[in-house]
């Protein structure tokens, strides 16, 4: 298997289905922010995986927008995928919505953050380019690549 070898947005794109759990809300009702990071870290962990076919580490969560609550037992969709590609990171990209019993989905979070690959070693090693197929890829990687530039700037300033 060639380990570099171009791969598409779909091959890794991972769906994962979360119940919100009495222990997973806070004092009034709603579930806490940290469990739903806790969620988002991990799918953006097992897409990052599944493009790279390595182990991986978060260096950056990026943006992390909530836009509505989720309360107990909400069924909860987290839709991941990878969105930008540099030379061993990816920015994978986060929505999660609550999913209605008419299957109506209600978007509630979105965020990106940024994986790592990592070697044997635990050092930061290739991955494999991203295939873009249709426009809204090419439009996510154009912004992208933005936010990328914007995040090594801010590195640069340490702000
Ligand atoms: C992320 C980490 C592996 C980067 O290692 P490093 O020695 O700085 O490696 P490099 O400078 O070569 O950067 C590697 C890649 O990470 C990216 N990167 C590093 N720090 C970053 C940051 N703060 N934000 C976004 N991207 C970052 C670089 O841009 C580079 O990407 P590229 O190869 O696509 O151009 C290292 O900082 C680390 O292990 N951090 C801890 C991660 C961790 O433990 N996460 C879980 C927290 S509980």
């Amino acid at each position: 298997m060639n380990k570099l070898q171009p791969k598409t947005v779909a091959e890794s794109k991972t769906e994962q289905v979360q119940i919100v759990l009495n222990a997973d809300i806070n004092g009034y009702g709603r579930l806490f922010g940290g469990k739903l990071m806790q969620w988002i870290d991990i799918i953006a962990g097992v897409v990052a995986m599944r493009h790279s076919n390595c182990n991986v580490t978060t260096a950056f969560i990026d943006k992390l927008q909530f836009k509505a609550p989720a309360h107990a037992n909400d069924v909860v969709v987290l839709v991941g995928k990878v969105t930008y590609v540099g030379t061993t990171s990816m920015e994978i990209r986060v929505d999660t919505f609550v999913e209605g019993l008419d299957g109506h989905k209600r978007a509630i979070n979105h965020a990106y953050v940024v994986m790592v690959a990592l070697d044997e070693n635990d050092k930061p090693t290739p991955v494999p380019p991203l295939l873009l197929q249709t426009e809204q890829e090419r439009a996510e990687w154009e912004a992208g690549q933005r936010r990328c530039d914007l995040r090594k700037q801010r590195r640069v300033d340490f702000f």
